[in-house]
């Protein structure tokens, strides 16, 4: 079975071709950064019209190298949201219009699905239910998986999402947007993870849910707090690895504490932010300590891309979640839900 899948909610203009859910044929994405990187985060509006310019290249492109055409297609399938609003609409306008024109069916796929569907193209052993950890510039969010479609939310970030941290930081250390990569970078080459003591918020009670405003304000004020004009290339370094040995200390002891919590086996982290280094180790490390498996994609899947939306798309189509054609994206569509 063959899915197109297309994405656009946020600044990655993205199409492919996945089969079974599993075999990527082709996997496009055209990252809209260069744009956005003046202004140091996402500008909606330039999104919008940036995926409007970039769509059907990107689409010829993910078809052409897929080595097949549209009417084989068994299903387009379309991240609805969360998201910009004018951005999904751009992917959700152009999928009705493929499908109707193909005469194949719809399916409308969650960006949280999309994200927690990419381990499946690369594992043949992870199995539900697991711990879902999302980090990425929107969310931060820990779910119980338990089957497609069953889904349940264990905590989320009160603020701000890890990666609009991270971005944040790098915002305020010079380091430009997006700052996950760079900051990842510094930390590992250059910077002293104990140099500063920033603050791990765990919260009250034990809960799954996070906040990370308090140690993007501890950074600005330890910043400001040197007095210096600018910072040596050794103090920004200490600050990024120290920042990030805070930001992975309290996503990691969540994620597994959860998997304890509700005796799931299996942990899969998502988003733009399971691409970190530290926390991929670390993770690793805390998953085989507690006795649990631990499954984070490639890279290349765990930043936005469409692979992801096909192979979720594959999964709900055969789950039998075909959408109508007046199907309407929502800039807020929490996962838990998604097919109530
Ligand atoms: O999943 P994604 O591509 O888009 C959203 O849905 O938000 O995630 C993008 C976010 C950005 O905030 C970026 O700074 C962060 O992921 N990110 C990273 C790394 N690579 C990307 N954060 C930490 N370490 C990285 N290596
Ligand atoms: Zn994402």
């Amino acid at each position: 079975m063959l899915i197109l899948g297309i994405e656009t909610s946020c600044d990655e203009t993205a199409a492919a071709v996945v089969e079974n859910g599993k075999r990527v044929l082709s996997n496009v994405v055209s990252s809209q950064v260069p744009l956005h990187a003046k202004y140091g985060g996402i500008v909606p509006e330039i999104a919008s019209r940036a995926h409007i310019e970039n769509i059907m290249p990107v689409l010829h492109e993910a078809l052409s190298s897929s080595g097949r055409a549209l009417d084989e297609m068994d299903a387009v399938a379309v991240t609805v949201g969360p998201g910009l609003i004018g951005a999904l609409l751009v992917g959700v306008s152009t999928a009705k219009a493929l499908a109707y024109s193909a005469g194949v069916p719809l399916v409308g796929v969650n960006h949280i699905e999309g994200h927690l569907s990419a381990i499946f193209l690369e594992s043949d052993e992870v199995k539900m239910p697991f711990v879902l950890l999302v980090v990425s510039g929107g969310h931060t969010h820990l779910y119980l998986i338990k089957d497609y479609c069953d889904y349940e939310k264990l905590g989320q970030t009160r603020d701000d999402a890890a990666g609009e941290a991270y971005d944040k930081v790098s915002k305020l250390l010079g380091l430009g947007y997006p700052g996950g990569p760079v900051i990842d970078r510094l930390a590992r080459e250059e910077g002293d993870p104990a140099a500063v003591k920033f603050p791990r918020v765990f919260l009250e009670g034990g809960t799954s849910d996070f906040s990370f405003s308090g140690l993007k304000t501890a950074v600005l004020n330890y910043v400001r707090g040197l007095k210096q004009e600018r910072l040596s290339d050794r103090q920004v370094a200490d600050v990024c690895a120290s920042f990030q040995a805070a930001v992975v200390d309290v996503l990691v002891r969540k994620t597994v504490d959860a998997a304890v919590k509700t005796g799931v086996e299996n942990i899969v982290v998502a988003g733009g932010v399971a691409s970190n280094g530290a926390l991929r180790e670390n993770l690793r490390k805390a998953a085989e300590a507690a006795g649990k498996r631990l499954f984070i994609p490639s890279p290349a899947l765990c930043t936005d891309n469409a692979a992801m939306v096909a192979a979720a798309g594959y999964h709900l189509f055969k789950a039998g979640k075909v959408a109508a054609l007046d199907l309407n994206p929502q800039a807020n569509l929490p996962l838990e839900k998604m097919h109530i």
